[in-house]
Formats: C-alpha cells, structure tokens, sequence
C-alpha cells in the first residue's frame, strides 16, 4: 500500500514546514558548473519560487571517483547551501549511470541486446538490473549517500536512481536468464505448468529441465508467445525488485524519509507496470513529456489521469516536464506562450502537488545542451524564465489545493499493462493495433463532449463507475470476467472493443468464439477476426467510420440491441455496435476502430443509458477541460481552455483562486458549475490556454 505521504510535508525547509503549499523545482546538475554559478543558481532559485530540485541524479563519478573514494564535500556545500537559502532536497540516490572505472572493472554488469550485443557505456543507464555484480557496488554506494545525508535538514525525499527502465528495460543477459528461471520457477512451481502455460505442445518446445529456459533472445521465426509476455512480466519485475533493493536501505537508514522513483507514464513508454510498482513507494512521482501532434495535450491529460489512478486518486508529483523543447524527438518544437502554465496546471488538475522539470540550468556541454531548462542559455533575461517565474507564482496562489485528492468521476476507462503487452504481441491479426492509441481516443472523446473522466487500473474498485469503458481488453483472466458480470449485474455499464475478452492469463485463447471470456456477458459471438487492410474502412450507420478492424458480429441473445450496422464492407447490414442489457445495467460492444470522431458520435447514446451529463456549460464542453479535487470541506475546480480561442463560461460562479477570467468575478460563492437555474448569470471567459481554478464548499 502507498504510504499517504502529502507532498507539502516534503518541504521541511520553509516555513518550518507549517503552510501547506505545491512543491516547485527542477533536477539540478551543479556538477557541470563552477562553484560560482552554485550561488547564482540558488539566487535565482528564490527569484523563481523554487521550492524543491531534485540533487546528485547523475553524481556517481563525481560522488565516487574510484573502488573505495569517497567525495562528498562538494555535496555536502550544496546541501547546505541548498538548505540556507530554503529550497528542499529531494536527493537521487546517484545509481543511474554507473562511472567508467566500475564498467572497465566489470563489464559483466553490462546488458545485452536479443541479438547478443553488449549494450556498451557511453551514454547512461548500462547496467543489468539483475547483475549482483552491479547491485553489490550500487547498494554501497545507496548506504552510503543515506549515512552521509541522513537527518540533513534540506533531506525531503529519496529519488531512487532515475527513470528505471527508460533504457534498460529488456535485457537478454546470462544474470537475466539466470533471474527470469527464477522468476518462473516461482510463478509455476513445476516444468509441468510452465510447460501447459507456455504451449509447448507446439513446435517441439518441451522443456524437461529448468536450465533449458532462456529470454526470448533472438530466434529464427517467433518466439513463444507466453515466453515473450512472461518476460515482460518478468523484467517490469526486475527492475520494480531493483527499486525495492535501494528502498529498504533507505527506510532503513532514514526511516522518516519518503521513498520515490520517478515513473514514465507517458506515450509509448509500456515496458514497466506502474500500477504493480506504485504500492512500492512512499508517493508517486512522474516524468512527461508532450509529443507535438493533433491529440497531444489530450494525451498529457490522459497520462497525467493514468498517474493519478496508479496513486490512488491521492496527490502525486511531476518529477520532470519541459519548460520547453526536448531534444530527442525528430523534431523539436519550442513551446508556444501559454503552454508551459497550461501543461503544468494541467498536471495540478489531475492531482499533482509538484511541479518540476528537467532541468534547472540548460547544459553547456553534453547530450542534452539543446534540452530547454528553466534557466535557458539566453539567461534569466528570457521569456523562458519570465514563464517559470509566473508560474512560481501561481503554484503560490494554489497552495490550498495542496494534499486534495481526486474528486472521482462517473466515467472510468480501464487501462491495463497486461492487454497493452499482449493485444500488441507479434503473429496476431493485424500489427496495426496501438492498444495506448484506442483508450486515448476515447478518451479524447470524452474530452470533446465535456465529461468527466477517470483513467483507472485493473485493481480498482469498479463500482462506483456508472460507465466502464474497457478498450481492447485483450487479456481477461476468469475472475476479471466475473468481476465484469458482477458490475453490470450491479448496473454498471460496461463498454468493450474488437480483441477483447480474447485470451487468458497464459495467452491462451478462450474456445467457443470471440469475444471468449466476454461473450456470454456481451451476448454476441465472433468467429473470425476482421482486421483491415491500410487504407480500408468501412461504414456504419449514424455516419461513422471503421478503420483498422471490422468483427462480423453474430447476436447469440435475442435481448441484445443494435446500436449501429456496417453500411459498406463484407459484413453490410451486420451488427457493428452491440448493446446487450443485463440487470439494471448493459455491456456494450464497439466491433471497428471509430476514432476520436466517431466515439464523440457514439458516446452520446452510451451516456444517455448510464445517465451521465456534462457538468460544464454547454458552450464550453470540448473546449474546456473540468477536473475536481476535494479536500477539507472544499471543491477545487479546475478549468483548462484546450484550445487557442477565448471560452466564455457561462452561469459559472465561484472563489477564484487563480486565473484571469475577464474581471468578471462573481463573488457568487457556491454554484455548481451548469447546476442551477436561476444562478446569477456570469461572465467568465477563459483566455486562450487559459486556467482557472475555483474554490467551492463541498455539498
Ligand atoms: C529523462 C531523464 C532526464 C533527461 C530528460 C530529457 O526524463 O530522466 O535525465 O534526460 O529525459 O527529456
Ligand atoms: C509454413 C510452415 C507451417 C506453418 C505455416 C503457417 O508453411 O511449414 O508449419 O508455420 O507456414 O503459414
């Protein structure tokens, strides 16, 4: 379970850690600066509103320059340095990019590729996460930071190496083999059982003695599909028991230390499940990055919701985002004026209580001098830093909404690693499917029509959902499908796609027809996959159109409802969307791709049914994002302008607490957003990529 670590008690350092406040800072890489700049950087720091930055990520050379010396004097002045001037330490525990002396010593600490080549250093993150070798010297150097800094009073939090897995995810070393027979031997017990799990009835793969198994290194045609999802079971693992090897030193030796690592949640970045690593730490912390493209601040919107759904609905903090381009896309894109406030605020409205970027002061030198910072190579006289420091102050103003948690939507959509991992496996239908892609759409969706919703995990309590939509729930084990049933039959309105219910646990399909575990519940059944070609579509009546997918659907119960019919293709005058009641509830089946346009057609009617509304002014719905967090006998509505055109909002009243909303502050204190009637009529608007955030009492 996640310890509830509120973020405003990581900030011992100002205030004596009285007022509740947002955290605010950067990673901070004083190593690649003289001493002098220390003291500029830390001026500038109390210019900006920083509050927090993130120390010695990247420190192991410099903390450790050779077997057995030891140098801490440098950190020691910065800590110090850090604590007079009242800026916290959230402090790495240095052991992501083992040093070159440690790689010449040990190359067996090095990952290797599925082909068999030695992942070389050179750049960071060489190392093998189930080398002893490696977290022999590792762990020393942990124990070593933690006596060296426990009880300093600028000690906020312990940064667990950085990023685990954003390069060294998937390694196919002998330690890997070695760990992953481990692994196995533990989920199986017997040869027998992995044998039966594995299918190795086919292509003569028995194993008959455990040191037979290997990752699935590069083989002649594809490898075993159970073999390939076990190892991505198996390394999320790994890397997830790497991180709890450095967090039990820490806790420890620093006990009243919270423990965080920074997560990825974020695009295509799939191969660690954070929902299985999140009770792990003390709280969860994010990085994220926006990828330039037409559904891109939707897609921080989703992650940032995901984040929230890991932790619990409880306050999680933005380890790093940009102030502006990165470095490492094919092209990258400044920031335009306004999306640095916007994309932070954003994080705040999914439950964010930190802010922070990469990183403080922009790189001279090195891989990433051309990543923005908060200090950019023009210097402070920037637009950059002018940005950073508005934003200082606004997390200022927001300080109440410090340690509020998630006010719980309606609408969930369910996210899981395991169908994420498996729908998108080799030798399936069509290798166009993008599992991330179709949620997001939905979710996009959702967006559009302004309503509320939750991005939840697996492991959630499902029912006080009124509206699940579970999108290529590829993999769906006995006991989900029962929890399933049980929510529709409770009344839950449950809404799945084309490959779902398909296979189970072990990626073996359930018999009798798609969608396997999920027919009966759906009353239809499938018998052959419609994947389509590239450039395909097909249509269906209402106007939409299917690409990438097209099930021929067969209704198996005479109560099942057609929501819509293919009008072209193959299966024309055939079911594409399906409703079948059950209880005081429906499962809902969706046999195409429709899109982000196409759901914004179809949710209305799957809304209806749950009875679900917008709880946003009709001529903001789409254009404004609405999320709520509660704490204390307050509501705390934020509202994100997604788009570049004023939003007027309204009928909508309330204490602002930030936000320029055209002077027409009401003052009219409780409104509901679009709830009464004969409230005041105000005039708020929001500017473009505006945010505004208003204060109500909770009913
Ligand atoms: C990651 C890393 C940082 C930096 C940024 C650049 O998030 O953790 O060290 O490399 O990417 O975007
Ligand atoms: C080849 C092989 C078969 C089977 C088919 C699948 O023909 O001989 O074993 O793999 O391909 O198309």
């Amino acid at each position: 379970m996640t310890r509830r670590t509120t973020l405003p008690r990581l900030l011992p350092a100002l205030d004596g850690g009285s007022r509740a406040r947002l955290a605010y800072g950067a990673d901070y890489n004083p190593e690649q600066w003289p001493r002098e700049v220390w003291h500029e950087d830390v001026r500038l720091m109390r210019r900006a509103g920083v509050n927090i930055i993130s120390l010695g990520i990247f420190s192991w050379a410099r903390v450790q320059p050779d077997d057995d010396v030891w140098d801490f004097a440098w950190l020691d002045e910065l800590m110090d340095l850090l604590h007079a001037h009242g800026i916290a330490v959230d402090l790495a525990t240095a052991t992501a990019s083992p040093p070159p002396w440690l790689t010449t010593a040990h190359p067996e600490i090095l990952p290797v590729t599925a082909e068999g080549a030695t992942v070389w250093p050179g750049a960071r993150q060489h190392w093998r996460p189930t080398s002893p070798v490696f977290r022999e010297y590792a762990l020393r150097l942990v124990s070593a930071m933690a006596k060296q800094y426990a009880g300093h009073p600028a000690l906020a939090a312990w940064h667990i190496n950085n990023e685990l897995g954003c390069h060294n995810i998937y390694d196919y070393s002998d330690d890997a083999a070695r760990a992953f027979r481990l692994w196995l031997r533990d989920r199986y017990e017997s040869l027998d059982r992995l044998n039966h799990a594995w299918g190795t009835a086919f292509w003569s793969q028995r194993y008959s003695d455990w040191e037979q198994i290997l990752p699935p290194r590069l083989a002649a045609s594809h490898p075993n599909p159970t073999q390939q999802l076990d190892f991505k079971r198996f390394s999320s693992h790994a890397l997830k028991d790497y991180l709890c090897a450095e967090r039990d030193i820490l806790r420890r030796l620093t006990p009243e230390t919270p423990v965080t690592s920074n997560f990825m949640v974020m695009g295509g970045t799939k191969g660690m499940n954070y929902a299985d690593w999140a009770r792990e730490v003390d709280f969860v912390s994010n990085d994220h990055y926006v990828h330039p493209g037409p559904q891109d601040r939707d897609e921080l919107s989703f992650s940032a919701n995901l984040i929230s759904g890991i932790a619990g609905g409880r306050p999680w903090y933005v380890m790093e985002h940009s102030t502006s381009a990165v470095n490492w896309q094919p092209v990258n894109v400044a920031k335009r004026p306004g999306d640095l406030a916007r994309d932070s605020l954003l994080h705040v409205a999914h439950g964010a209580d930190g802010i922070c970027f990469f990183q403080w002061r922009q790189s001279a030198a090195g891989a990433e001098k051309y990543h923005s910072a908060m200090v950019p190579h023009a210097g402070e006289d920037s637009a950059v830093f002018r940005a950073v420091t508005e934003l200082g102050a606004t997390l200022d103003e927001l300080a109440p909404v410090a340690g509020s948690e998630r006010e719980p939507a309606a609408v969930a959509i369910l996210f899981d690693w395991e169908s994420w991992w498996a729908s998108e496996q080799d030798s399936h239908p069509t290798s166009r499917l993008d599992y991330r892609q179709e949620a997001l759409d939905w979710y996009s969706a959702l967006l559009a029509l302004g309503i509320r919703a939750d991005v939840i995990t697996t492991d959630t309590d499902l029912a006080p959902y009124r509206l699940l939509i579970a999108p290529v729930l590829h993999v769906v084990p006995g006991d989900l499908a029962d929890r399933l049933t049980r929510y529709a039959e409770g009344g839950g309105h449950l809404v799945t796609t084309y490959f779902s219910g398909v296979v189970d646990e072990n990626d073996h399909v359930w018999l009798g027809g798609y969608p396997g575990a999920l027919r009966d519940l759906l009353g239809i059944r499938v018998e052959e996959f419609g994947p389509l070609l590239d450039g395909d579509a097909v249509s269906l009546d209402g106007g939409f159109t299917g690409t990438l997918w097209a099930d021929r659907v067969d209704v198996t119960d005479p109560a099942v409802e057609i929501l819509a019919r293919y009008g072209s293709g193959e299966h024309t005058g055939c079911a594409a969307v399906t409703r079948r009641p059950v209880g005081s509830g429906s499962a809902t089946y969706v046999a195409t791709r429709l899109g982000p346009d196409g759901l914004t057609g179809l949710l209305p009617r799957l809304l209806e049914a749950a009875d679900v509304h917008s709880e946003l002014p009709a001529t903001a719905r789409g254009q404004v994002e609405l999320t709520v967090r509660r704490a204390g006998g307050h509501r705390y509505l934020f509202l994100v302008n997604r788009t570049d055109e004023p939003a007027a909002l309204p009928g909508l009243a309330g204490d602002v607490l930030t936000g320029d909303l055209g002077g027409a502050r009401t003052g009219a204190g409780d409104e509901l957003p679009g709830g009464h009637e004969d409230a005041p009529q105000s005039h708020l608007t929001l500017p473009p990529r505006g945010v505004a955030v208003l204060r109500e009492p909770a009913p």
